[in-house]
């Protein structure tokens, strides 16, 4: 079964697929992690992401994978979950994930990590691009408000400074560059159903999809 959840930075994708993977017994794939560690890797490593042939060469020199069901992304072995969810790597990841190359090279990475198993994925583009046949589509949205407020949480959550202010500006900033580029931008598809999870908890966003999947 592939069961693919597609929506907007904070829209809670995220946390419902995760706590989805672990009810329905699948694998939890975070697409956004695999373009998150790929920007973090060319960070660290000063790999310019224009020079597109450098970035591919960097991308198939790594090993991209999983821990703990898809709770932990690790970068050669080294736990990054944390390193690529700072406001450094939010600000760019947007540009480094819109290179068309690069997209290929992780989407065939995705697709193999999908191949003989049951997944739930999430992502901008695995209800429309990655898994255009999934079992089941969801695209979860919510209010710019809400969803800067719950990243504003998490972030304090960990001790991260941010401002509320600057958090929404850099989630609509990351809006615009993933719904408005060339390749692959963020849209609904025609055969996902749409939850606006402004005023839904997490358990009622999981309860609404599991009775989706069951015919409730
Ligand atoms: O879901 P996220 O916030 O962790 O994703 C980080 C960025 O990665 C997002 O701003 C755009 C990119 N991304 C993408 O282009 N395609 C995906 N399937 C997932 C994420």
């Amino acid at each position: 079964m592939t069961l693919a959840i597609d929506g907007p930075a904070g829209s809670g994708k995220s946390t419902v697929a995760r706590r989805l993977a672990e009810k329905l017994n699948c694998l939890y794939l975070d697409s956004g992690a695999m373009y998150r560690t790929v920007t973090l890797h060319s960070i660290r490593t000063g790999v310019d992401w224009a020079n597109v042939p450098e970035l591919i060469r960097l991308v198939k020199s790594c090993k991209i994978n999983f821990a703990e069901n898809g709770k932990i992304a690790l970068l050669d072995g080294e736990d990054v979950s944390d390193a690529i969810r700072t406001p450094e790597i939010n600000s760019v990841v947007s540009d480094v994930s819109k290179i068309p190359e690069l997209r290929q090279e992780i989407v065939k990475q995705q697709r193999r990590i999908g191949a003989d198993i049951s997944i739930v994925a999430e992502g901008r583009d695995v209800t429309t691009v990655v898994f255009p046949n999934a079992d089941y589509k969801f695209f979860l949205t919510a209010s710019v408000e809400a969803r800067a407020r719950r990243r504003f949480a998490e972030l304090q959550a960990k001790g991260i400074d941010a401002t509320l202010n600057g958090i929404q500006e850099e989630i609509c900033d990351r809006d615009t560059k993933d719904c408005s580029r060339e390749h692959s931008p963020l849209r609904t598809a025609e055969d996902a159903i749409v939850v606006n999870t402004t005023d839904m908890t997490i358990d009622q966003v999981v309860d609404f999809v599991l009775g989706r999947i069951r015919g409730l």
